[in-house]
């Protein structure tokens, strides 16, 4: 609802250092990337373009060439630590370069919603460098907006959500929110900030969500290597935190793989639904979200997506 906010505000209002607002603008979607950020864009009118997400974040080198030289490209979605959906990691390297890139547009924004802050799944945590103050020491400071929220930490639709970002754009929101909201649930911030108490609070209460959900993707782990390895059929990620595993199969297979399976009583993500306009140019990305179900039912689940998966893959290839 934040990021919603605003980019709604920026539509409507435009934002500090533009010339008013957004209107004929586009974004910068790094795909796969997260469903809803590109519903928003859609809603709003934003028109969305394609970048290819890496291992260590968006490819900058097409990035920084659009940006460079289209003043109408406005923004750019980042979930920079364990990425929906492929879990990635953006390096330094990556933080620094969009925290310096030039851009054509005096008001450009990058949405970095760091939804997996703390969503580890083993004991290895990756740091991403903190872009706020490099955007700062690049004379960039008013470039980010970083969105967090404990949806994934305490009770999903029962969390708090939070912006942070330089003073000009804070000023900003604030000045906005104050016709939207009379103020925020005020018992609900007392009640994490009593149960987390700090930092190492968080910290200590992800561990045991890891304890819960990395057996899940072990699961999912194991089923796809059965399946899978040693052949051309799919590929697929291995996060080390968040919630997601991205699975690419053989062109042209998703679609008639996740038909498949909902016939057969396993709901996956809707084909597409990691690109902008739903749109999987290659119809070969599935995104697999195992957290929900337990152990058993993932098994059993799993055997139905690779079974499927397998099938219409290997029938493409026969075609
Ligand atoms: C990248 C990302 N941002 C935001 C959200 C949703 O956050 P919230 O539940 O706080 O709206 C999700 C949920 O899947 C997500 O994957």
């Amino acid at each position: 609802q934040m990021m919603y906010d605003a980019l709604l505000g920026a539509v409507m209002f435009g934002v500090p250092g533009g010339d008013g607002p957004w209107q004929g603008v586009k974004f910068l979607c790094p795909v796969p990337g997260y469903d809803r950020h590109f519903a928003i864009c859609e809603r709003l009118g934003i028109e969305m373009i394609p970048v290819e997400m890496l291992d260590d974040g968006p490819d900058m080198d097409a990035v920084e060439a659009l940006v460079a030289e289209d003043a109408s490209i406005k923004g750019i979605w980042c979930v920079p630590k364990y990425s929906n959906p492929t879990g990635a990691v953006y390096s330094d390297l990556t933080v620094d370069r969009l925290a310096a890139m030039k851009c054509a547009a005096p008001d450009f924004r990058i949405m970095w919603d760091n939804a997996y802050v703390v969503h580890h799944l083993t004991g290895d945590i990756a740091s991403v460098k903190n872009i706020q103050k490099a955007a700062e020491a690049a004379g960039n400071g008013d470039r980010i907006l970083t969105f967090v929220s404990t949806s994934k930490i305490s009770l999903a639709g029962g969390g708090v959500a939070a912006m942070s970002a330089s003073k000009t754009n804070i000023d900003d929101q604030l000045e906005r929110m104050f016709f939207s909201s009379i103020g925020p649930d005020k018992i609900n911030q007392l009640r994490h900030v009593r149960f987390f108490k700090d930092t190492a609070g968080v910290a200590a209460h992800m561990v045991k969500h890891a304890e819960i959900i990395a057996p899940k993707f072990a699961v999912v782990e194991k089923a796809l290597t059965a399946a899978f390895e040693g052949t051309d059929l799919a590929s697929w990620t291995k996060p080390e935190g968040g919630y997601f595993v991205s699975v690419d199969l053989a062109d042209g297979c998703a679609a008639e793989t996740v038909k498949l399976c909902a016939e057969a009583g396993v709901k996956l993500t809707a084909s597409g639904a990691c690109f902008p306009y739903g749109n999987d140019p290659r119809d070969r990305n599935i995104r697999l979200a195992p957290t929900m179900p337990t152990v058993d039912e993932l098994e059993r689940a799993m055997e139905v997506f690779c079974t499927t998966a397998k099938m219409v893959c290997l029938q493409k290839v026969a075609d």
